[in-house]
């Protein structure tokens, strides 16, 4: 038996085609042999399972980045002998942030394709009170990075970056990248090793989807050029959740840590001006308020322009969906503009009510009170559907000194100070808002 594999994207077909129908390229479908029962019973294989309680496999034990955000995205550390994609896009501070790493542990190998022994060493000691030990490899040869982590056995390898790696198939193709993967998973040491990857566009490491399954943990490191500010997150991570957010700030001495990121945004809120205003963010076990932004202007396009940065643009084209069906807004002659300040990409359902507001509050030309933070998922019908843990959002919003809420319905199990109104809809928190 027979399936088709594409070579770029991974997707699976019953016949050969020409070009993928998933991701559109020409000619990487190609026939992989599946091995059925019948094929196993006549080369007379015998099938061993393993006992899990012997497997040597599962490690737990976790490693220190002494770098406390990191640690809070990793699970608590990283697991010797892991394999982690570190991506992002170029200039976000990937390298930064690992020859930060490197000064915190007892031994590492930093092999670069991309920049000189010079580089590289600059970098390292400007982000260290200390100079670490540290071995160096300028290298792109898979296999000659592999012998070379086989020989040091350092604690943790950083490959920089995997777009440089070359196979014999080529170099930066999803095609190698796959190969020298599989090369560095043949790596039998406990070197826990860093692969960075660059993004360039969302989602497309030369895809960090397509190797997702092919490492432990894929990490992500985000933030907004005019912005000092870079976010880390995990995409998949088999030694943790993949909620936690990490918070940075880019300074001299590299990524510094913001352990309070609750309002790190609000500072510059243009206040009193409509389009603006506070939603509330959970990112695992941190409360977070953000500016929404939106701007509405007549289009001067046959087609509406729609831009939407922080946001999913196919959650905004619902959202739009339902003002316009829900509430006759006549949104279809309007360029529509909506940023999530700060540079944290939002996927939180919670985000639904903020980003609504917004375009509700620029289309109107009213602003919202600058005191009032709202959250809440918006469903198809322009109900308020609650979200995950409101009051720990409304504790920290009463910490902070905000004034009002205007949220979903849910149990309220305590006695708050802030004034809490709880809407059904999303007409009613627009009352709420007046
Ligand atoms: P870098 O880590 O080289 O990015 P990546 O590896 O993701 O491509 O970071 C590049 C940017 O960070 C560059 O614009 C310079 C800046 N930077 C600082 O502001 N402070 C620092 O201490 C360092 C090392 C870099
Ligand atoms: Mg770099």
């Amino acid at each position: 038996m027979a399936i088709y594999v594409c070579d770029n994207c991974d997707s699976q077909f019953p016949k050969w085609q020409g070009k993928c129908p998933e991701c559109g390229k020409w000619g990487t479908i190609e026939e992989v042999k599946t091995i059925t029962s019948d094929d196993r019973k006549k080369k007379g294989k015998i099938i061993q399972a393993i006992d899990i309680n012997k497997s040597s496999s599962l490690k737990n034990k976790k490693t220190t980045t002494q770098i406390k955000e990191f640690d809070r995205v990793l699970g608590g550390g990283f697991v010797p002998g892991s394999l982690i994609l570190f991506s992002g896009n170029p200039g976000i501070g990937k390298s930064t942030l690992l020859s930060q790493l490197v000064g915190n542990i007892d031994s590492a190998l930093y092999i670069s394709g991309e920049e000189s022994i010079d580089q590289v060493t600059n970098r390292i000691k400007r982000v260290n009170n200390n100079i670490p030990s540290v071995k160096f490899l300028s290298d792109t040869d898979i296999d000659t990075i592999v012998s070379a982590i086989e020989e040091y056995n350092p604690e943790v390898a950083i490959i920089d970056s995997i777009q440089t790696l070359s196979v014999d198939e080529g170099v930066g193709t999803i095609k190698a990248i796959k190969k020298a993967i599989a090369k560095i998973k043949s790596i039998k040491n406990d070197t826990t090793i860093f692969l960075i990857g660059h993004v360039t566009k969302a989602g497309d490491l030369a895809g960090p989807k397509s190797l997702e399954h092919l490492v432990d943990v894929v990490l992500f490191l985000e933030g907004d050029r005019n912005h000092q500010f870079r976010f880390l997150k995990s995409f998949k991570n088999r030694f943790g959740s993949t909620n936690e957010l990490g918070v940075f700030q880019m300074k001299d001495n590299g990524l510094n840590q913001v352990e309070n990121p609750s309002q790190i945004f609000l500072k510059e809120q243009a206040k009193n001006t409509s389009g603006s205003v506070i939603g509330s963010i959970l990112k695992g076990r941190r409360s977070i308020f953000l500016e929404f932004q939106a701007l509405v202007t007549p289009t001067s396009f046959k087609h509406p322009k729609r831009r939407v940065s922080g946001f999913s643009t196919r959650r905004l084209s619902m959202l739009l969906g339902v003002l316009t069906k829900r509430f006759n807004l006549p949104l279809g002659k309007k360029d529509i503009h909506v940023n999530i300040v700060g540079g944290l990409n939002v996927d939180e359902p919670a985000a639904d009510l903020p980003v609504a507001v917004s375009i509700i509050s620029a289309f109107k030309n009213k602003p919202i009170d600058p005191e009032t933070v709202i959250f809440g998922e918006i469903g198809l019908s322009g109900e308020l559907r609650t979200v995950s843990d409101p009051e720990k959002r409304i504790l920290e919003a009463e910490r902070i000194g905000f004034k009002k809420i205007v949220c979903p319905f849910f149990e309220q199990t305590r006695d708050f100070k802030i004034n809490i109104n709880q809407a059904r809809t999303l007409k009613q928190a627009l009352e709420f808002l007046k």
